[in-house]
């Protein structure tokens, strides 16, 4: 940790946790808190809650929390480094230098804005004469002029070093090009672009910087798609082509596409919530960003072979966020962008809506897993289908999936019927058993879950809550606190944390978790944001010294405790000694 408290400080100040956090999820108060859904996990009803006096935010729900550099490693999927670099743009401040670390920065930097020339050389190209097979293709694949502006599309000439040349005059150098992925090194070591003759994607981010390209041919030749290599700027597993636009979509939903062109149309058509994953499979990473900006995914990869294997891994990547997700496929068409130019947005629309429930497709899936002409196959099929069916909602669906299911197996409606009733009531009564147990116990689900913090000495750790609780909310009680050291607590991230506290007080800094930097793991943030939140205690000098109290005890007690192993154990190793004697 390089930064300087007192500018972290200042960074928390300039970034009060409301405005940043307001800025992505709607707070309503309630109390001395706001809630709002949480951005973090799929909810209908909030349990995300910010406490702008403590600066810090925490969900009930998935039990994130942190201070204001927490949210935005979070919510950007940033590194701490990065998410302070976020926040000091934000307020106008300036990032401390500190070597190594802002040398690396300097360098993605450069590689950002040679990317972002890049993009203008394209375009620049795209509009020029040179650019006329670009233009000539635009034409053929029907992408307007305002879909070309929007996404920055432009045209990469057929010579090779016309980027090269043009970067060189505006001080780039060849190895910058190389370290961006947009020239490469022959074997003889000469230096060419990479790309040559091709229709330009530029890959933004979401902060909306250029961090790399896709190209395409403007023929049938060989590789259709040249990507730009990851770089220290580019990681496909964590970017998504056209999310940075996607992300401020309105329609409730994100649409993703296998491929630029599937996106773009969709955006032309009025869908301005389409993404692409870049020429790889959706990731881990690729599926918890998407989660973060939306509550529906809506599928609509290829209908080939390939294109159902992406669809399957990517169903199962995001249920895991716990967003919706909804599979489209298409009739009559390869691809969406084939489709939308064949029959139009209209009958699009119509697709997107029916794909609202993606029973369809799971049946069908769960269909070819089985050998229906094969008695045992067929019972063990009708048993899985029942059970998916009773995960509808509406009895309609059910009524009609039921019959549709029943045909695919060969049996009647009605067996089937019965089995889907059969498995519906089940469920229903495991939801009920489930909610009556959330009912008897709300202030369990109030507890921090994540098993690494259970507590030991549980009277201590209360205790030692409570004084955490109290020294945030009341600051100059660590006045009286002078006896209590880190190692009494009985919790060790407790204590570590009081211990940083008090730092943080010594040092005349305002007291909080949101300032704590790299002192304390997100998960260890998450916990003490969790603390912090419980239901406050009056702020006493009683109550401290109640605290206070307890503390010591304990702490004496397992001394004692320890003193009496440590006299047990030499008292077996005295008597072990004697056997060996004798
Ligand atoms: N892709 C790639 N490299 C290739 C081929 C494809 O990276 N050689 C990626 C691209 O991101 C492309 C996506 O896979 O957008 C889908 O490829 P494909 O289905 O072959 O092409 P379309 O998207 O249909 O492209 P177009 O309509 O331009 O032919
Ligand atoms: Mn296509």
């Amino acid at each position: 940790m390089a930064f300087p408290p007192s500018f972290l400080d200042e960074l928390s100040a300039r970034n009060p946790i409301v405005e940043v956090v307001g800025q992505y999820v709607r707070l309503t108060r309630k109390g001395s808190n706001l809630f709002g859904l949480c951005p973090f996990h799929a909810e209908k009803t909030p349990s995300f809650s910010v406490a702008p006096d403590k600066g810090i935010y925490y969900c009930f729900g998935c039990h994130k929390g942190g201070g204001v550099v927490n949210f935005i490693m979070e919510q950007e999927s940033l590194d701490f480094l990065d998410a302070v670099r976020f926040l000091a743009k934000r307020a106008g401040m300036e990032v401390p230098d500190d070597g190594a670390r802002a040398s690396g920065y300097r360098r993605q930097e450069r590689l950002w804005a040679l990317c972002k020339d890049a993009a203008r050389y394209f375009r620049a190209q795209l509009f020029s004469p040179a650019g006329a097979p670009g233009q000539d293709y635009i034409r053929r694949r029907a992408l307007s002029l305002d879909t070309v502006k929007r996404f920055g599309l432009g045209y990469a000439p057929n010579g090779w070093s016309g980027l090269l040349d043009a970067m060189g005059e505006k001080g780039y150098a060849k190895q910058d090009l190389l370290d961006a992925g947009l020239a490469v090194k022959s074997d003889k070591g000469g230096v060419y672009d990479r790309f040559r003759g091709r229709l330009m994607f530029p890959i933004i981010d979401v902060r909306g910087s250029v961090i790399g390209f896709g190209g395409r041919v403007l023929d049938d030749s060989k590789p259709k798609y040249l990507n730009s290599p990851e770089t220290v700027i580019f990681n496909k597993r964590k970017n998504l082509f056209a999310l940075n636009i996607a992300k401020k979509s309105k329609q409730g939903r994100i649409i993703l596409t296998e491929g630029y062109m599937d996106a773009i149309a969709l955006h032309q058509y009025g869908f301005d919530c389409a993404v692409a994953s870049l020429g790889t499979s959706l990731t881990e990473e690729h599926a918890g960003i998407l989660a973060k900006y939306t509550r529906q995914v809506v599928i609509t990869y290829d209908g080939d072979a390939a294109g159902q294997n992406a669809t399957r891994r990517a169903i199962d990547l995001l249920e895991k966020t716990g967003v919706q997700v909804r599979v489209l496929r298409m009739q009559g068409a390869k691809d969406p962008d084939e489709f939308l130019k064949q029959y139009g947005p209209d009958r699009f629309r119509l697709l997107l809506e029916r794909a609202e429930n993606h029973v369809e497709y799971r049946l069908d899936a769960l269909r070819r897993q089985f050998d229906l002409t094969a008695d045992d196959q067929r019972v063990a099929f009708l048993r899985q289908a029942a059970n998916l069916i009773a995960s509808l909602p509406s009895a309609v669906e059910r009524e009609v999936y039921g019959v549709r299911a029943a045909e695919a197996a060969g049996i009647s409606p009605e067996a089937m019927k019965l089995e889907a009733d059969k498995a519906y009531r089940q469920r229903r009564a495991q939801a009920r058993r489930r909610q009556a147990q959330k009912d008897l116990a709300p202030a369990a689900a109030a507890q921090p879950q994540s098993r690494e913090l259970r507590y030991e000495n549980v009277r201590s750790a209360m205790a030692e809550e409570g004084v955490l609780r109290l020294v945030l909310k009341e600051p100059a009680l660590l006045d009286a606190c002078r006896r209590l050291e880190p190692e009494h607590f009985s919790a060790p991230l407790l204590g570590r944390a009081y211990g940083l506290l008090r730092a943080q007080y010594e040092a005349g800094r305002p007291v909080g978790l949101g300032s704590l930097g790299e002192a304390v793991t997100p998960a260890e943030l998450g916990h003490l944001s969790a603390v912090a939140q419980k239901t406050d205690e009056l702020v006493s000098e009683q109550a401290l010294a109640d605290c206070l109290a307890v503390i010591d005890e304990e702490y004496a007690r397992r001394q004692v405790a320890g003193a009496a192993d440590l006299q047990a154990f030499h008292r077996r190793l005295q008597e072990k000694k004697g056997y060996g004697g004798n």
